[in-house]
């Protein structure tokens, strides 16, 4: 079984995503984090992220250390993730690696192009979003827990640059599949917003 869950920054989709795949028994891959791995490489090089020739390189030469890191979340990874994520050759060269795990043992995969591109005929497809205001307090709150420091104002700013370069890049833009159900986060906790997937999870699967 394949289950995939898009949507956009800080909506909450690696949380559900890691808790359905728990919840069924599944593996569960966070695929931002091979686009954070590509661009943690181009920056440790000390090449532009916006590279084309040096992200594909980084991208065809990922191994699996690379997901190990403790530096692939903050500002400085989330904006080298999103600017490598719009290069053609680093998405073709990750398309592979995304299939090859999902048709193992089946799986959660959450990220932007899941159930548009990785898997179109995936046997679920959420697309999980919120508003941009409960999105900035959710990731405010997260970085505040990290014991780091940042303005709201900051975190909303990037996120919504964020959102726009992922929705308006040529290739494999976030959109909602045609297909997948949306599940709006944006006036429920994660138990709350848990149950809902699942159970949607479950309408479609039985
Ligand atoms: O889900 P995330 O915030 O960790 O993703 C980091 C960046 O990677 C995000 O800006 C968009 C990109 N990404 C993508 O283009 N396609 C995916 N399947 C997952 C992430």
């Amino acid at each position: 079984m394949i289950i995939a869950i898009d949507g956009p920054a800080a909506a909450g989709k690696g949380t559900l995503a890691r808790r359905i795949a728990a919840a069924l028994g599944l593996p569960y891959l966070d695929t931002g984090l091979l686009y954070r791995a590509v661009g943690r490489r181009v920056l440790d090089a000390g090449n532009d992220p916006a590279n084309v020739a040096a992200a594909t390189a980084a991208a065809r030469a990922l191994t699996e250390a690379d997901f190990q890191r403790s530096d692939l979340r903050g500002p400085e990874a989330d904006k080298a993730a999103s600017q490598v994520a719009s290069i053609p050759a680093v998405r073709a060269a990750l398309l592979d690696f995304q299939r090859h795990y999902g048709t193992q043992k089946g799986a959660v995969l959450d990220g932007r192009d899941i159930g548009t591109i990785i898997f179109p005929n995936a046997d679920v497809k959420l697309f999980v979003t919120a508003s941009l205001e409960a999105r900035t307090q959710r990731r405010y709150a997260e970085i505040l827990g990290r014991g780091e420091h940042v303005s709201i104002e900051a975190v909303r700013a990037d996120l919504a640059a964020r959102d726009d370069a992922d929705r308006t890049r040529a290739a494999a833009p976030l959109i909602q599949a045609s297909d997948a159900t949306l599940l709006d986060t944006s006036t429920m906790n994660a138990d709350e917003a848990f149950a809902k997937a699942l159970s949607l999870v479950k309408q479609k699967t039985i």
